[in-house]
């Protein structure tokens, strides 16, 4: 067994408190997350799963529409929310907006910020700019041990990590130019005391210096391998091994710790050891061997646990309790 464990990666790092789930639609990231969420609480940790996702997988798995309804407990010690992310986005273009008029009304411009605002919200960028801070904030607000982020913004963190520098220099200078307006003006008025006033009630400004803090924020828990842990979920098939192989490329390239992969949907071996196996079984075995050895190969040392193809769909907690089972045991007897 050259790969450590699921359960042994969890119990050698105790302070782990984040983990994200990451892969190509419909390798199992949702049924696996929700596993893992079963696995901590069962542990006795307060955990939740989180899903930014517009499809409402959080409540097709537990069967219980919790869509845009907050934080709701599923079970002993296990929590989910399921973000509305519609919602949040038109309350930060209402939010954009505001900032915009009080922007244009100091600096004296005569325009119509609707354009602009159509421009800056109706991107993709801003749907998934929202999905990340949605994500920050449950992070900050530090009412769980535990926090599983069913499908990890890969993307969005990398560009989040490549362009900080870029987007800090930015703010900077922006801060730095919001600083001197101000002071400018406040100076004319020759009363010291009142430029602070004004830097405080400048939204322009605070929302830079907001944005700031929690770019940095994010940016220091998720590169912190002693609380952070991205697994990468595929199945045993060409298209999904390729994908997980860019994503852990790019989240390597910006020091994002890497939990490990997690193999989903693997017929048990043992279903072609049966008398008379089907040619079906015999074939699909054959096919499945081969791309195993190719995760073995691309993803030596990185394998935590290999999870069956059930019977049926991965919904309800017995379900989950089940996947749960699967990832403490590693499954590593299926492929033997
Ligand atoms: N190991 C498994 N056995 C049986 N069905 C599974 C398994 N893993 C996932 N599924 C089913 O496959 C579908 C996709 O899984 P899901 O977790 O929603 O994928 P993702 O979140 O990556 O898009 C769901 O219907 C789920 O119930
Ligand atoms: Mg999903």
């Amino acid at each position: 067994m050259p790969s450590m464990s699921f359960s042994d990666y969890i119990s050698s790092s105790p302070s782990l408190r984040y983990l994200f789930f990451g892969g190509k639609g419909g390798v199992g990231k949702t049924v696996t997350a929700a596993g893992t969420a079963k696995f901590f609480a069962d542990l006795g940790k307060r955990t939740i799963i989180s899903s930014t996702n517009p499809v409402h997988s959080l409540s097709s798995i537990f069967q219980r529409d919790i869509w845009g309804k907050g934080v709701q407990k599923i079970s002993e010690n296990l929590y989910a929310i399921e973000f509305n992310i519609e919602r949040t986005v038109e309350r930060y273009r209402a939010d954009m907006r505001e900032k915009l008029m009080a922007f244009i009304k100091s600096a004296d411009i005569p325009v119509d910020p609707e354009p602009f605002l159509d421009a800056a919200t109706t991107n993709p960028a801003f749907e998934e700019a929202a999905m990340f801070d949605e994500m920050v904030d449950l992070i900050l607000k530090d009412e769980f041990d535990v926090y599983v982020f069913d499908t990890a913004p890969v993307a969005h963190t990398y560009r989040l990590l490549g362009l900080s520098k870029v987007y800090d220099l930015w703010l900077k200078r922006l801060i730095k130019s919001r600083e001197e307006a101000l002071s400018t003006k406040v100076k004319l008025s020759f009363r010291k005391e009142k430029i602070l006033e004004e830097m405080k009630k400048d939204p322009i400004l605070q929302s830079a210096l907001e944005t700031r803090k929690k770019t940095e924020e994010a940016k220091k828990i998720l590169t912190d391998s002693s609380k952070t842990a991205f697994f990468f979920v595929t199945l045993p098939l060409a298209l999904p091994i390729a994908v997980i192989e860019r994503f852990i490329t790019w989240v390597k390239a910006f020091d994002i710790p890497i939990g490990g992969v997690i193999v989903n949907g693997v017929i048990p071996k043992s279903l072609g050891r049966v008398p008379n196996p089907s040619t079906y079984v015999v074939n699909k075995l054959k096919e499945q061997d081969g791309y195993l050895e190719l995760i073995h190969q691309k993803f030596p040392d990185l394998v935590r646990a290999y999870v069956p193809l059930y019977e049926r769909e991965v919904v309800g907690l017995e379900m989950i309790g089940k996947v749960a089972e699967a990832l403490r045991s590693g499954g590593f007897e299926l492929i033997q």
